[in-house]
């Protein structure tokens, strides 16, 4: 499989997060996590279910709140923006979640324009209609604009919801399990696009999964969820080549190629 050939900016930071923290109840659930994302690279979060993963970008993202520590996101420190200037931040991150369910009533084209009619008011229907073929093309789907979301196939709908997330020209992308409950070939589908992704449109992305395929088909870089902080971070070799034996399980439990 073949590495993006990126062009990551390791002199500029898009997120810096320090020290961070955060508890439900008595469960402690980040103790102290720091992470910095760099400009045009593609980071690979690891992790155990109910590590704390998908708590870490909501907190990225002002979806939740965290107890200590700071999380700055392009310049800005998250928690203290007010609900307009975290709403306008929000454009700039671009979210795949794991359900991100397109509207069924409506076709490829129109889930496209929704966001643009949304928030780019004063675009004409022609510019919609070119910044779509773009975005359709960029996932390789341009062949499905007037079809119905219950005609696609699970990855196809997966990439419209990526190409969805795309046509806000985001600077930032989150992707929360982009390969879970996909087929090997079809997550290898989801990986080459991730790193289409990253080379058309320069954006800089956090991957959590713990498909390991995925981990080493899109990482530049790969930290480790442990018990609450990053303990492991580097290539996937690097992550792997350890004697700790919850690294160790981890890599045996997931890694199926
Ligand atoms: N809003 C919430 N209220 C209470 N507990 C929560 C909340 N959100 C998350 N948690 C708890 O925090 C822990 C981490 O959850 P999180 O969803 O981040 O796990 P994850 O690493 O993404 O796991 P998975 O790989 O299964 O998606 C879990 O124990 C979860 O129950
Ligand atoms: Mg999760």
């Amino acid at each position: 499989m073949k590495k993006p050939s990126s062009k990551i900016d390791f002199t500029q930071k898009v997120i810096t997060i320090q020290g961070l923290t955060k508890a439900f109840d008595e469960y402690e659930v980040l103790k102290g996590v720091d992470l910095d994302l760099y400009k045009g690279e593609n980071l690979v979060v690891l992790g155990r279910s109910g590590t704390g993963k998908s708590v870490l970008i909501k907190i990225i993202s002002g979806l939740l709140r965290q107890d200590g520590g700071y999380a700055n996101v392009l310049g800005q420190e998250v928690d203290k923006l007010t609900p307009k200037q975290l709403d306008e931040l929000r454009l700039k991150i671009g979210f795949s979640f794991q359900n991100s369910a397109l509207y069924d009533s409506m076709t490829v084209k129109e889930n496209l324009e929704f966001p643009l009619i949304r928030h780019s008011k004063d675009m004409t229907a022609r510019d919609r209609s070119r910044i779509i073929d773009v975005v359709l093309e960029a996932v390789g789907l341009a062949q499905t604009i007037n079809q119905m979301p219950s005609e696609l196939s699970g990855g196809q709908r997966k990439r419209i919801g990526i190409a969805r997330t795309l046509i806000l020209r985001p600077e930032i992308m989150l992707y929360d399990e982009p390969t879970a409950g996909l087929d090997p070939i079809t997550s290898q589908d989801i990986n080459n696009l991730i790193n289409e992704v990253q080379r058309r449109f320069n954006t800089s992305s956090i991957i959590i999964t713990h498909d390991l395929t995925c981990a080493k088909a899109v990482g530049n870089r790969i930290v480790m969820l442990l018990d609450g902080q990053f303990q492991r971070q580097g290539s996937f070799e690097e992550v792997f080549d350890t004697e700790d034996e919850r690294v160790k399980a981890f890599y045996n439990y997931n890694f199926t190629e």
